[in-house]
């Protein structure tokens, strides 16, 4: 008997800082369907996800809701419509599931520090620079954009503090020649990025502070207590600790490692494609085999974020359309390398036209046209037209092969798009051989009626096969409803046409797909998501009153005006900065930049009437003086900021003065 082949796969490990949105679903779901498409193919696979549960984010979140970091993290993980519930729900079929905080895992870290540490690759040094708490990374000066966390644009504190280093600069040159030479990173317009901003930037590869003193939950450094590790250290070797490296509780790494692909998002494309391979390298491990950087879901063109109150709900919508149907969504309707906007409308369309008009109909009316001229057993004598069939036929013989070649590059959307293309050239055919004209002369047409039928369900054999790694259940359902049982459900038996016995008895079920009244659909989705705005909708954490009193003659000098928008653009570069051409009464343009892109599109601004203290000195900000600045009030949700523009009535005239 032939050795089974091995395939590792893994997602990231989430944080279990909050709900998991639909942008983690979307990472996850992909795995599963490369999980499940590698065992059809006869693999083993191990599919291995989890969550990361250290760091400071954690601790904070956990001392604001007034219970230890552990059963903080236990009530999002573990507690029921936790992420361990929501994978069950999404159908996620991992083989194992790490949390950070396991024993064996925190074990192993501290072998693993201890280990660089004593090769020289980890020293002691002192930390001065600036930490961005939501992305626990830190940051050379020089990094920041306009002084702010490059990742995700939000402020960045001080931090000194004595701390061990990671000697990543040594490995610079290797990493390099991993990054530009091979194909480890995917996709490709990924690399150049990594290489030239991290790389062959300004002093070159940096060392990585890997441990800290500041905050006590992680794994402690055990031979000099006060140091925990860095939680991207700690992190990442999930990968290899989930399999036993370092600890008794697994023994599959010489199965599984070197691992055949990490799926990542685009914003930690970084820590795995420079610092993971960096120390494996040091540890003298081999590397993984590849990593691929997919892109972010949106909605409705705008980052997904709590405080926006637009982050999607994967519960509420496998409720509402089958968790198929949602997983279908997902990988039909975006290229998994690049960034997509989920909108309920496409969403809504994706399921009508593909799976309730396109696969449910191609289902229902072969399956009831069978019963209704066959009794829903087809004949042994069927007459096939190689003149009307040749086409179909050779589609469904090719299309494992278009689908596989799609599959092992991580194309989701086109390998969906193969099998789409077979379903509607069947549904065609329906149409050009008219069944229920054929029909009115069985004694005639018989024959001709059977083999269309036949011809029918192997289309929908084939394309069902191929479907099951995105929608398992189904896709089952569609082989059960056609007649075919495991002998012609296997992936050898999707490489051609024929497997299905010719005299198959079809099974009627309920329609998979019911179609849904958009505008009814979109009306109760709006009302939804207002809702959950309001309740979303947090107390304020009021910003502690200054003591300090201000003279009055002090505060005549800051000179406050009504301005009005007269243009305003996205800074290039910059995920932080908008410029406003403003109208300020003079007579001449006045251009301040203010650090609100994230809450505000540049479009929705022009014409308002905001305020601006106008008397401040020109500051340059990315090359562009900023004359002055607009105001906002701010506020801190569950540590997040979030401003508001300061936006005054129409009426009020530009120039006019605020006191
Ligand atoms: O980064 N669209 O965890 P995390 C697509 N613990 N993907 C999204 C997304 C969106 N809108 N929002 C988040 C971490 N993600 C670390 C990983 S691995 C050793 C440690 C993806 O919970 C994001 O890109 O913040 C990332 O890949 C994953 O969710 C986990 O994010
Ligand atoms: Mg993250």
């Amino acid at each position: 008997m032939n050795e089974k082949k091995n395939y590792y796969i893994t997602t990231p490990i989430y944080y279990p800082s909050g709900k998991l949105h639909i942008g983690h679903a979307y990472c996850t779901v992909a795995t599963d369907a490369m999980a499940r498409y590698k065992r059809l193919c006869g693999y083993d696979v191990m599919f291995l996800t989890g969550t990361d549960e250290h760091g400071q984010k954690i601790e904070d979140k956990a001392k604001e809701a007034g219970v230890t970091p552990q059963e903080f993290v236990d009530n999002i993980v573990a507690a029921p419509g936790g992420v361990l519930d929501l994978w069950k729900l999404m159908n996620i079929s991992y083989n194992r599931f790490i949390r950070t905080t396991d024993d064996y895992h925190v074990e192993s870290i501290q072998k693993i520090f201890r280990k660089m540490y004593d090769n020289g690759d980890i020293y002691k040094g002192s930390y001065k620079g600036k930490y961005c708490k939501p992305c626990e990374s830190f940051w050379t000066e020089s990094q920041l954009v306009d002084g702010k966390c490059p990742d995700c644009g939000r402020e960045v504190m001080d931090a000194e503090e004595e701390a061990y280093f990671f000697r990543a600069s040594k490995y610079a040159d290797r990493v390099r020649d991993l990054l530009l030479n091979t194909d480890f990173l995917e996709p490709k317009s990924r690399v150049h990025e990594m290489v030239n901003n991290f790389i062959d930037c300004e002093g070159g590869l940096q060392d990585l502070c890997v441990s800290r003193t500041s905050f006590t939950w992680g794994v402690p450094v055990d031979f000099d207590p006060g140091h925990v590790v860095y939680v991207w250290l700690d992190a990442l070797f999930n990968y290899m600790t989930a399999l036993g490296y370092q600890n008794e509780k697994y023994d599959d790494v010489e199965k599984f490692w070197p691992a055949d692909a990490h799926f990542v998002g685009k914003e930690i494309v970084r820590f795995h494609s420079i610092y993971w391979p960096a120390f494996l390298m040091s540890m003298g491990l081999p590397l993984p085999k590849k990593v691929y950087g997919h892109g972010w879901l949106n909605f409705n063109g705008d980052k997904m974020s709590k405080s926006k109150g637009n982050v999607v709900d994967p519960h509420l919508l496998s409720q509402r359309y089958g968790v198929d149907a949602l997983r279908f969504f997902l990988l039909r309707s975006f290229p998994f390398g690049s960034d997509g906007n989920f909108t309920n409308e496409l969403l809504i369309q994706t399921i009508n036209n593909d799976l309730a008009n396109d696969l449910g109909n191609l289902v229902s009316r072969t399956v009831s046209m069978v019963e209704k001229y066959f009794g829903g057993t087809l004949p042994e004598d069927q007459a096939r037209d190689m003149d009307k069939d040749g086409e179909l036929v050779a589609a469904i013989s090719n299309l494992r092969d278009k689908y596989e070649e799609q599959m092992e590059k991580f194309q989701f959307q086109n390998a969906l798009e193969e099998i789409f293309k077979v379903i509607q050239r069947a549904n065609k055919y329906i149409d050009e051989n008219a069944p229920w004209v054929l029909a009115r002369d069985m004694e005639a047409n018989g024959p001709r009626l059977a083999f269309v039928m036949y011809h029918l369900l192997e289309a929908l054999r084939v394309c069902a096969i191929l479907l099951t790694p995105f929608m398992p259940q189904s896709a089952g359902e569609v082989l059960r409803q056609i007649g075919a049982d495991e002998g012609c459900s296997t992936w050898d038996s999707a490489a051609s046409w024929g497997a299905l016995p010719k005299t198959v008895t079809v099974r009627r079920g309920d329609n998979l797909f019911p179609r849904i009244d958009m505008d009814k659909e979109l009306k109760e989705l709006d009302a939804i998501m207002e809702e959950a705005k309001k309740v979303a909708l947090p107390a304020l954490e009021v910003e502690p009153f200054l003591e300090e009193q201000v003279d009055f003659d002090t505060f005549c000098k800051s000179d406050f005006r009504a301005v009005k928008v007269k243009a305003c653009e996205n800074v290039k570069k910059s995920a932080k900065l908008l410029r406003f051409t403003l109208d300020d009464g003079s007579g001449t343009d006045r251009q301040i930049l203010s650090g609100i892109a994230m809450y505000y599109k540049p479009e929705e601004l022009v014409g308002k009437t905001l305020v601006a203290i106008v008397n401040l000195p020109p500051r340059k900000m990315m090359g562009l003086d900023s004359c002055g600045m607009l105001i906002s009030a701010v506020h801190t949700e569950q540590g997040e900021e979030r401003l508001h523009l300061l936006m005054v009535d129409d009426a009020i005239p530009a120039g006019a003065k605020l006191c």
